[in-house]
């Protein structure tokens, strides 16, 4: 091989890696458009999630095919009810083959126990997915923390409910990028952060309020970065997402760089 091709061949490894951490969120209302994103976006993502609407639409149908035709499934459904209806529901799900999914941290640590035992069963001889907590949603302000009754900062709330997910057991959990480095510290590393409210450097932040880059969430110690409309409402997805799986990539060079240096 010339040092040219392999020359490109390291960079398309590289960016193969950086598009294994990017989640894009098929926040659309068909399965046909669901299913088109997934096609074209192939290869250029690591995981599509599917959530709470895409999901009330089309249903479990729509999870199969996009599995059936190899992609990776974060389903994002944050279930929160009683053990035993979480257990059902969770083995149901992993059943449908997905890779991630996810359960509210405040529904105690026995709800978040018994949604790890159904999607081991629900995954059968396959893998399990990977079940990840939801800690406070971030469209909470102070003011509704302060209703729900929890006397505690936002910030406070997040992290005790991340070390309460990791006690339950589960994989990691969903943070702003702004919560994921005092997460990292206190859960450590091993335990999967995802974030979502990615905005490139030079997009616009639609709703997103706190919204953060590829880099800062990387630099942050994410693991997992969740982008849709910077990708699905892009005259070209396929160059929006390599553009992000660039920044991704960049970020855990640097990162990388910086550890041999310390
Ligand atoms: O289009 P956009 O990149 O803002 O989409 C972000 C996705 O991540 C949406 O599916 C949204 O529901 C989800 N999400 C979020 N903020 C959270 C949790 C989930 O934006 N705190």
């Amino acid at each position: 091989m010339t040092s040219g091709n392999q020359a490109a061949t390291e960079s398309s490894a590289a960016l193969t890696r950086a598009a294994e951490k990017l989640i894009v969120a098929l926040d659309v209302a068909s399965a046909d458009a669901a299913l088109l994103l997934a096609d074209t976006l192939s290869g250029h993502v690591g995981v599509f999630k599917v959530g709470l609407e895409l999901y009330s639409a089309q249903g479990p149908a729509l999870v199969r095919e996009l599995v059936r035709r190899g992609a990776s499934v974060f389903l994002d459904l944050k279930l929160h009810d009683i053990p035993n209806t979480v257990r059902g529901a969770a083995r149901e799900l992993a059943s449908l083959g997905v890779s991630i999914m996810t359960v509210h941290a405040s529904g105690g640590r026995a709800m978040m126990h018994a949604a790890l035992e159904g999607a081991r069963s629900g995954a059968g001889a396959g893998k399990p997915p990977l079940v990840i907590g939801v800690t406070a949603l971030t469209s909470l302000a102070e003011s509704d923390i302060a209703d729900i009754g929890w006397r505690e900062s936002p910030e406070s709330v997040v992290l005790r409910l991340a070390a309460l997910a990791q006690a339950a057991g589960l994989g990691g959990v969903v943070a702003s990028p702004h919560e994921a480095a005092s997460i990292r510290r206190a859960c450590g590393p091993g335990f999967a952060i995802v974030t979502p409210g990615i905005r490139p450097a030079d997009a616009s932040r639609d709703d997103q309020a706190r919204a953060s880059t590829p880099q800062a969430a990387i630099r942050a110690g994410a693991d997992y970065l969740v982008a849709g409309r910077p990708i699905t409402q892009s005259s070209d997805p396929v160059a929006a997402a390599r553009a992000i799986a660039q920044e991704i990539e960049t970020a855990l060079t640097s990162a990388e760089s910086g550890d041999r240096r310390a």
